[in-house]
């Protein structure tokens, strides 16, 4: 598990801890976290650019822009900064290999 993220915890660390799966890799978050910033406190990227090299972070964080679209395992995608991360959650970085 990674724990050192991009975002760090300055307040409200005393909430529920959950568990979701990114890209098969077991990630911690806090009850009420939306996905992105269960990503990014996970993490270091939400995803890499389907147009070049960079890692992707999304960009607005309300809804707008579009950059932080990522994937549930059974093929439905989600915009990650307006989705609540649930216990459980099965998530991908990139649209499933057996997507029909
Ligand atoms: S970061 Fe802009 S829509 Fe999610």
């Amino acid at each position: 598990m990674i724990t050192a993220g991009r975002i760090v915890r300055l307040a409200e660390r005393d909430r529920a801890k959950v568990q979701f799966l990114l890209d098969g890799e077991m990630r911690g978050a806090l009850a009420g976290d939306t996905v992105l910033t269960a990503m990014l406190a996970s993490g270091v990227a939400l995803r890499k650019s389907e147009f070049g090299p960079e890692p992707r972070a999304g960009l607005c964080l309300m809804g707008a822009c579009q950059d932080c679209w990522v994937w549930q395992e059974e093929g439905s995608r989600l915009r990650a900064c307006t989705t609540l991360i649930v216990d459980g959650m099965r998530l991908c970085t990139t649209l499933p290999e057996n997507w029909p």
